[in-house]
């Protein structure tokens, strides 16, 4: 873990309570800044305060693509969460995503297709012709990219361990030790996205995993 990890890390912490509207459409839209806390506040380099009101928009589910890909452009949609006032997003993903290699090397054609969904695979072919040949994690990226070119800083929300839908008890995501929940492959995928998107100015912070639970919860885990 850099520094620069260690300060997004600490982001996070201040994230969960930080999600609200902002009216000034000045500071609303924010962009490439590098965020930092200033006691209970998220500032910008100028250390101005910076309220994020986000979005969340799925990339966690079983074909590991952005949702909504076969329904409108990329940019349109970005364009669409600015103008609902939101200056940011939370992408979930799957921590698959960061670790597992002939996971995140399906192209988005391939891994549509692997699920039956050819319906989708029409679709996105009329709004987002280019993805379709990205890998999963070049479309990831993509999407990310695409926000940043309309101001829209992004939260990287790991939701699940295993592509799926989220949130269930038993569904082997919800804590420590169930059966697709490995620690130490979670910390390697959180680390490896933060490699990832180091350099991406509008990547602002990281949520490092939804809604700990299940049966396996409990206090001493918690509180370690
Ligand atoms: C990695 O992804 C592939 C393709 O989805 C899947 O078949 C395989 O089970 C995954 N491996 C692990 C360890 O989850």
């Amino acid at each position: 873990m850099g520094p620069s990890l260690l300060r997004r890390v600490a982001l996070c912490v201040v994230l969960a309570c930080a999600c609200q509207f902002y009216h000034d459409r000045e500071h609303r839209r924010a962009m490439a800044v590098t965020l930092s806390t200033s006691s209970r506040w998220i500032v910008d380099e100028a250390g101005r305060r910076v309220k994020l009101a986000c979005v969340n928009w799925p990339s966690h589910l079983e074909p590991v693509v952005t949702e909504g890909l076969g329904r409108q452009p990329v940019d349109v949609i970005s364009k669409k969460v600015v103008a609902m006032g939101f200056n940011c997003v939370r992408l979930t993903y799957p921590i698959a995503l960061a670790t597992n290699a002939s996971l995140s090397s399906l192209t988005v054609l391939q891994s549509l297709r692997a699920h039956g969904l050819a319906e989708t695979v029409a679709a996105v072919e009329v709004n987002n012709l280019g993805f379709l040949d990205l890998t999963l994690v070049d479309a990831f990226r993509a999407v990310v990219d695409k926000l940043g070119e309309n101001d829209v800083m992004v939260i990287l929300d790991n939701h699940v361990s295993k592509p799926g839908w989220c949130c269930s008890d038993d569904d082997g995501n919800g804590f420590f030790g169930d059966q697709y929940f490995d620690p130490d492959v979670w910390v390697q995928g959180l680390s490896n996205m933060a490699t990832l998107f180091a350099d991406v100015p509008n990547v602002v912070g990281m949520s490092l995993r939804n809604e700990l639970r299940g049966p396996r919860q409990n206090t001493e885990d918690w509180y370690r």
